[in-house]
């Protein structure tokens, strides 16, 4: 077995990145406790993460999303999943960077909207915030807001690409090997 050393693995990354998968499959590999932010949010609220958005409004999702995170570290869970705009926030980063060892999943727009379109075929009922337009551009958008954000907050980079979550679970052991 892979030891871990004592921080969390937190994995972030675009939406389609594969963190909920990837974070299934590591701790499977490792025997640990997973969080899947946006499943804690669900689960909960006891609604989807779109109607939350629709309901509460997205600063209240930032919001509730930065307790479950504080929350989730606090309960010694060993692989966090973050949603996609964990990063937004910069005490959410600090925090990200300073408690845990912090796995960028990168992904290409067009892989990610794949990946999402494997959930629903209409990626806006899983993921509002690609609503109303096309979705590829709208992740391209958005990554190239947060890259920086992910970058500044990430200690290592996976990229994705062509790779089953096996695989890039794979790909993270060895990264953090590595680190
Ligand atoms: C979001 C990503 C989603 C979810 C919400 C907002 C984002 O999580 O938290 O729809 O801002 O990128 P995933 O990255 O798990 O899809």
């Amino acid at each position: 077995m892979v030891k871990l050393d004592s921080r969390p693995i937190a994995l972030i990354g675009l939406m389609g990145a594969g963190k909920s998968s990837v974070a299934r499959v590591l701790g499977e590999r490792l025997g640990v406790s997973v969080a899947d932010l946006d499943g804690m949010i669900e689960a909960v609220e006891g609604c989807s993460v779109a109607e939350l958005f629709e309901r509460a409004g997205e600063a209240w999702f930032r919001r509730r999303e930065g307790e479950l995170l504080a929350e989730a570290l606090r309960s010694g869970v060993r692989v966090v999943a973050c949603g996609g705009g964990v990063v937004l926030d910069a005490e959410r980063r600090k925090l990200l960077r300073e408690r845990c060892r912090v796995v960028w999943l990168e992904v290409s727009p067009a892989d990610a909207v794949r990946r999402v379109r494997g959930s629903h075929p209409d990626p806006a009922r899983t993921r509002p915030l690609l609503a109303g337009g096309d979705p590829e551009a709208r992740l391209a958008e958005l990554l190239e807001q947060r890259e920086p954000l992910y970058a500044e907050a990430a200690h290592v980079r996976v990229p994705t690409s062509g790779r089953t979550p096996l695989e890039v679970a794979d790909a993270v052991l060895e990264a953090l090997g590595g680190a």
